[in-house]
């Protein structure tokens, strides 16, 4: 066994961090066992496996998966790899299929894992071989509100603490009907990014004016939004909520409007508001009418890698990332506006997305900022709002007072530092579940 390494890449007094946790091989390799090897990772959606033996090929860290329903609806997170010599037994993205077979030596596995044949077992084993103990290595599974989340780890806690007063934030989007949500996608493709500086961005609505500029002057002028300034964004009563290494960002919306989503334009915004109002007593119901009424989600991040919604930073090397864009709907919403957020959502957080391309630009520059041997002597700063953050009387978790803040990020790499630093699950703090959660829905749906 080597020596465990101990990080100290952030100083919580300073806000600064160490950036070569953006580039640096073995502190990746560490994070494959430390990170993705430990967390409860989001890998899918129920509707993406809606029906007995139906699965979808997916991702935990860079290992593949198959998530499968078995013939009795279960649902099963398994290792793609065959336990002979480690072929892929399932080279497809979905499907329907009761068996796996490896296409090397033949050796066929059965969708709930169990190494059904193998191919001249008696001749070739002499009976010898332990077919019992060579199934497919397989993951434990929760889902919260029809996602699903996986964890190699043995002694994880249970999702729901895992969660913790997040889901209370999450619930107002993903637990708001009792129909559920359904996942369109996703659109997948590459960036020369490290998985982290994406996943820190959810809580950044300080470079939105910035970096956004001419997106947001484009859906000024054409799509009737309102403009975007700085003033706006400094004044703005939304805040930043944390907790267990999750980040939101939500509006405390006292006046009847819809939540913000891409696919809104002064031409759509009757059907949005239409929606809202009819649906409302059932999301009271579900939520309770504080809930129902004030809190809405913004952008926010599901700790290690899950980021705006059902969308996925897969990581590929410490220099690339694979990007899994899901857009998730209400299973139960009019197929016409179903429709427009999903142009909206492609048009906007697409791979060609406007809003995307700034943003993918912005994680490239930093990703690269860190490769090089004079950037990396200088720390990164991210001093902002410190000391303006602490507990809330309406918000659980650790609220900043502030919408525009570092306090998100400083404790995602605190988060970060924690997993790394812990020989197990053992030695990850957990914040106590706090939060009231009135209304009927539960963490199952
Ligand atoms: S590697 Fe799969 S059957 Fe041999
Ligand atoms: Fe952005």
């Amino acid at each position: 066994m080597g020596i465990a390494r101990k990080y100290a890449v952030i100083d919580p007094v300073t806000g600064k961090i160490d950036r070569s946790i953006f580039s640096d091989q073995a502190i990746y390799d560490d994070e494959m066992d430390k990170i993705f090897g430990r967390a409860w990772l989001m890998i899918g959606h129920e509707s993406l496996v809606p029906a007995p033996d139906d699965f979808f090929h997916t991702y935990m860290g860079e290992d593949p998966v198959i998530l499968t329903r078995d013939t009795e609806g279960r649902l099963h997170p398994l290792l793609n790899m065959c336990r002979h010599r480690g072929n892929r037994v399932c080279r497809v993205d979905d499907g329907n299929a009761k068996r796996f077979m490896c296409t090397y030596h033949g050796w066929t596995y059965r969708n709930d894992g169990a190494l059904e044949y193998v191919p001249g077992e008696s001749e070739a084993y002499y009976g010898a071989l332990d077919r019992a103990s060579l199934g497919l290595i397989e993951a434990r599974v929760e889902t919260y509100a029809g996602i699903i989340f996986a964890t190699w780890a043995k002694d994880a806690p249970s999702l729901e603490a895992y969660l913790g007063d997040a889901r209370w934030y999450l619930d107002t989007v993903f637990n708001r009907r009792d129909g559920g949500m359904q996942a369109l996608g996703p659109m997948k493709w590459l960036e020369p990014v490290n998985w982290k500086p994406l996943v820190d961005n959810c809580s950044d609505n300080y470079h939105v004016p910035t970096s956004h500029l001419s997106s947001a002057r484009v859906q000024t002028r054409y799509l009737g939004r309102p403009r975007l300034s700085h003033e706006d964004q400094f004044a703005s009563p939304n805040r930043h909520a944390f907790v267990n290494g999750h980040s939101i960002t939500f509006r405390d919306a006292d006046d009847n409007m819809p939540r913000y989503v891409h696919g809104m334009s002064s031409e759509t915004m009757p059907l949005f508001q239409e929606y809202h109002e009819a649906t409302m007593p059932e999301v009271e119901r579900r939520l309770g009418a504080f809930r129902a009424h004030r809190v809405q989600l913004g952008n926010h991040s599901i700790f290690p890698n899950g980021i705006l919604g059902l969308r996925l930073a897969l990581p590929r090397g410490p220099l690339k990332t694979e990007f899994w864009h899901f857009v998730v709907v209400d299973r139960d919403m009019p197929e016409d506006l179903k429709r427009v957020i999903r142009i909206g959502s492609q048009a906007n957080n697409g791979a060609a997305g406007m809003f995307e391309q700034d943003d993918v630009d912005n994680w490239r520059q930093v990703t690269e900022a860190s490769t090089r041997s004079l950037g990396r002597r200088h720390l990164q700063d991210l001093s902002m709002g410190i000391g303006h953050a602490g507990a809330h009387p309406d918000y659980p978790g650790l609220v900043s007072e502030r919408y525009i803040s570092e306090n998100n990020q400083r404790l995602f790499y605190g988060r970060w530092q924690e997993f790394m630093n812990a020989e197990s699950w053992a030695d990850i703090p957990l914040d106590p579940i706090k939060a009231r959660f009135d209304g009927l829905a539960t963490i199952r749906g």
